[in-house]
């Protein structure tokens, strides 16, 4: 891994103390680096009508839009437990309108 993979994965990881998942305790944080250098953190956050709960990546990349950032280095996801998840399909579709060939780092969540 690079010293900037590593990063994100670390700030991924740290990032899922933070998530609001009262409903499913599935804690996820995200850590997305813009081109420019900075590194953008998500988690989900959870609500009681569930269809508005939204996933750690796009809330990472949502921060990051809001900031300016329109370029991407690579994410970092990071689950619970031993097994590593990918993206939703609606997250993979978010990134897509401003990532082409984004590196997505899929951590357990130690
Ligand atoms: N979730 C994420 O934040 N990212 C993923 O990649 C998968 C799912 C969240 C949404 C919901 O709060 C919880 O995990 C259970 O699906």
């Amino acid at each position: 891994m690079t010293d900037l993979e590593r990063t994100l994965v670390q700030r991924a990881r740290a990032a899922r103390a933070r998530a609001h998942a009262p409903y499913s305790r599935y804690r996820v944080g995200a850590a997305l680096a813009s081109s420019d250098g900075r590194v953008f953190e998500g988690v989900n956050v959870e609500n009681a009508s569930y269809g508005a709960t939204v996933c750690a990546e796009r809330v990472a990349l949502w921060s990051a839009v809001a900031a300016g950032a329109r370029r991407f280095a690579a994410l970092a996801v990071a689950t619970p437990g031993d097994d590593p998840a990918p993206p939703c399909g609606l997250c993979l579709q978010v990134l897509g309108e401003f990532c082409d060939d984004l590196p997505i780092l899929l951590a357990a969540s130690d």
